[in-house]
């Protein structure tokens, strides 16, 4: 006989374990569906991998450009590439077997294998031990979402890579071509350049990360990637590639125009596209939308009643966090909460150097709605903590209506504005106006203090630099 749930989660990713876990919380009987890993793309191939060799490659960088400013004398130093590899892997390990733990802990069936519809309450699990039916009164899909390929350029992992092959790179690399300078682009980009390897980026738009995040972000961005001797060549279109005894010859168009590069590595970085053509999703008659992402409502439910879908494969933004907000509420539906998404916005982080973070809108879009702003900002030059540990570049800049004061967008490039932007969210979420933000004390010396005197800049009363 089919085991028989009340819900049951397909895809064990940040947005996946958190609905399992959610729903266990709330007392319904509860399995975890997962093909590959725990913790999905993001704890296993994504953030945090990706995050753990940013982090060494800007300790590398910081060893040669900045220790001996600041008087530690380190001898020459060098990257070892499996060690390096070895202690990314370990913090892979560490946080999927956490999530695994997570979900044993809170009683939810943990079960490996690949999952596909039969009919709209059945689905069929295939593992190395075989197949088994699993009925339940809920499904929640989570089955995220996998980098795009571009014609002529199949990943192989090894000589033309998605994310997946470039965060394994064993050994040193002399040049790679990134075809897309978007997040993950300009993310592994800057720490393959960190590490030593020649990079050049190879962006179809007119710019990077364009209509991503804020313009003068962007900026200060691409300033240092020059400084780092990363080329970036825009309104550019990878053709077509051809193998040489050193690695790629890559041919490029610019205005129809045909240049070619040579290089030992190719990272493709045009996007990411949902799973949806997996799982018998088309056999039950799941609505998807031009992207192909699950069409849902706003208490993530799918046009088929008890199916919900949640994370990347509901669409954008794909994020983690939005995958593990999405998650909660799906299982706190299902519990027969009354909830909806309703969250005003989702913080964005891309890890380049310096970290580029923003919640809200941006100026062009405030204009577009006919919101009238007050915009000021805050450099991380005239911030104690940020000349201490030598991390000036970038500012902190807040749009707030002009009328009211109430924050609708803050953008800040500089040092942790990973970490500064949660206050900036909250702002928002709780219709903060620039006084609370001014208002509230920020200890000293923080690089927290950047929010506050952004917010003092905005209201024209900025302390540590002088406003006319
Ligand atoms: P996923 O994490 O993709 O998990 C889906 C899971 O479902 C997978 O484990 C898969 O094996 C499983 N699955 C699929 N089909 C089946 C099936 N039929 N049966 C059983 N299991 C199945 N986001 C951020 O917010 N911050 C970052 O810093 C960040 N960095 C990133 C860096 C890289 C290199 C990449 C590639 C992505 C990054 N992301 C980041 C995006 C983030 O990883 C995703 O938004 C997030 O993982 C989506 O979560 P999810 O639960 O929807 O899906
Ligand atoms: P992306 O959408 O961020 O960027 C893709 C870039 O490729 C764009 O700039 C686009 O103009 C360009 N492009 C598209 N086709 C092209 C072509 N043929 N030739 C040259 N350029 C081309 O996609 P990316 O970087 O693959 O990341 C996918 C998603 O993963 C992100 O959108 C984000 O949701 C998530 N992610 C999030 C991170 C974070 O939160 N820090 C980090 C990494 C990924």
């Amino acid at each position: 006989m089919a085991k028989n749930f009340d819900v049951v989660v397909i895809g064990a990713g940040p947005g996946g374990y958190v609905a399992a876990i959610r729903s266990a919380q709330l007392g319904l009987k509860t399995a975890v569906i997962e093909r590959e890993f725990w913790g999905g793309v993001c704890l296993n191939v994504g953030c945090i991998p990706s995050k753990a060799l940013i982090k060494a490659s800007s300790y590398f960088k910081k060893a040669q450009d900045f220790f001996p400013e600041m008087g530690i004398e380190v001898k020459d130093p060098k990257i070892n590439h499996k060690k390096l590899q070895d202690y990314k892997q370990g913090v892979c390990d560490r946080m999927s077997g956490g999530v695994a733990q997570l979900l044993k802990g809170n009683k939810v069936e943990q079960i490996m294998g690949e999952a596909n519809f039969v009919s709209k309450n059945e689905i069929e699990v295939s593992s190395k031990s075989g197949k088994e039916k699993i009925t339940a009164k809920n499904f929640i899909i989570a089955t995220g979402s996998r980098p795009i390929e571009i014609p002529g350029f199949s990943f192989d992992e090894k000589g033309i890579m998605s994310s997946t092959g470039a965060l394994a790179i064993d050994k040193a690399v002399k040049s790679v071509a990134v075809i897309g300078g978007g997040y993950i682009g300009l993310e592994i980009g800057t720490y393959l350049a960190k590490i030593g390897t020649e990079v050049t980026v190879i962006e179809a738009a007119d710019g990077l990360l364009k209509g991503v995040v804020d313009k003068d972000c962007v900026q200060v961005v691409s300033r240092k990637l020059k400084k780092l001797g990363v080329k970036v060549i825009t309104k550019a279109f990878a053709k077509s590639q051809k193998k040489t005894s050193k690695g790629y010859e890559l041919t490029y168009e610019v205005d129809g125009k045909a240049s070619t590069i040579e290089v030992e590595k190719i990272l493709v970085t045009v996007g990411r596209k949902p799973n949806s053509d997996q799982l018998n999703l088309k056999g039950i008659g799941i609505e998807l939308d031009k992207q192909g992402c699950i069409k849902v409502n706003p208490q993530m439910k799918t046009n088929i009643e008890g199916i919900y879908a949640i994370g990347d494969i509901a669409g954008q933004p794909m994020l983690a966090h939005k995958a593990s907000h999405e998650g909660v509420l799906a299982a706190e539906v299902i519990a027969g909460q009354n909830r909806v998404y309703d969250a005003k916005t989702v913080p964005a982080v891309i890890f380049v150097d310096p970290e580029v973070a923003s919640v809200g809108l941006t100026e062009e879009e405030c204009k577009a709605q006919g919101i009238e702003v007050k915009v000021g900002k805050f450099p991380f030059g005239a911030n104690g903590k940020a000349v201490s540990i030598g991390e000036t570049d970038g500012f902190v800049k807040i749009i707030a209506d002009k009328k009211d004061h109430i924050v609708k967008g803050v953008h800040i490039c500089g040092p942790e504005a990973s970490n500064l932007i949660s206050e900036a969210a909250l702002a928002i979420e709780m219709g903060a106006r620039l006084e609370d933000i001014a208002l509230t004390i920020h200890p000293h010396p923080t690089l927290g203090e950047t929010m506050m005197e952004a917010a003092e800049a905005t209201l024209g009363h900025a302390i540590h630099i002088i406003q006319k």
